[in-house]
């Protein structure tokens, strides 16, 4: 055969191998794509965002956070001995927030991993009156149960979130996602992070700077980065929302 001719029947033979290869392994790339273990935990461009080893499963991950959390003798602690000091400390970064113009008393404010609510109560007293928190443990009636890798809120809901818990995202670009869903254009977000030292042994991530942070929020802008001293956590980072509408609503 005229080596011209093996070509022009050796090429449809190639591409129609290819086509089938590709139709067969189409459902193996599908459950790739949508299994929520293999989506990708971050997509920061620096090392200075490590999400910690050791979580078999997502079930894992909610469990060690539940244990700590449910553990009764801690949460009469948090409920009592500690309950005034905390909302003392939250009041006043408030009102510091206030100052700055980032909060007031028409916000509506959500704070996330909010436990058993002292953040939520002194956002209440300086005069914050439309806030709620969110947690895995409902403590009515100032913190609705809630996952914070999926929001339970529609788009565009507060004006205001606060959170210290970012080291506890096991998926941390979920984390900010739901952030910028949840909050109107124009909107604030606030984070306490720890930078210069370790979190918990409950953290699922451990922050070394800020950048990954400025890269996770892509439809906000930096505000600030300042010192603070809140319960082991060093840093506030605050973002404020776009106006324009974000690719992915
Ligand atoms: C260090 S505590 C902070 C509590 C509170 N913000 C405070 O300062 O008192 C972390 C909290 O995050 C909550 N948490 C952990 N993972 C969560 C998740 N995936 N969704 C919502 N809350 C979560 C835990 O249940 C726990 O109450």
């Amino acid at each position: 055969m005229h080596a011209d001719m093996k070509i022009a029947l050796t090429k449809p033979f190639i591409l129609r191998c290819f086509l089938v290869s590709l139709f067969l392994s189409l459902p193996f790339l599908l459950l790739h794509l949508l299994s929520p273990q293999q989506q990708p935990r971050h997509s920061v461009t620096t090392n200075d965002l490590r999400i910690r080893p050791g979580y078999s499963s997502y079930e894992a991950y909610i469990q060690r956070q539940l244990n700590k959390t449910l553990n009764p003798k801690l949460r009469k602690i948090w409920t009592t001995r500690d309950w005034n000091r905390k909302i003392s400390v939250f009041a006043s970064f408030f009102e510091e927030l206030k100052e700055k113009k980032l909060l007031d008393n028409t916000s509506k404010a959500l704070c996330i991993g909010a436990r058993v609510g002292q953040e939520v109560e002194a956002l209440r007293r300086i005069g914050v009156v439309d806030s709620v928190g969110m947690d895995l443990v409902p403590y009515p009636p100032l913190v609705v149960k809630g996952d914070f890798h999926n929001q339970p809120f529609g788009n565009d809901t507060f004006d205001f979130e606060f959170s210290n818990v970012f080291d506890h995202a096991l998926y941390p670009q979920q984390f900010v996602a739901e952030i910028e869903r949840t909050l109107r254009p124009n909107g604030v977000c606030v984070l306490h992070v720890a930078l210069s030292r370790r979190a918990d042994k409950y953290s699922a991530n451990d922050l070394y700077s800020v950048q990954p942070l400025i890269e996770l929020f892509k439809h906000s802008s930096l505000l600030h980065v300042r010192s603070v001293d809140g319960f082991g956590l060093d840093t506030e980072v605050a973002f404020r929302k776009k106006l324009e509408p974000p690719h992915h609503l």
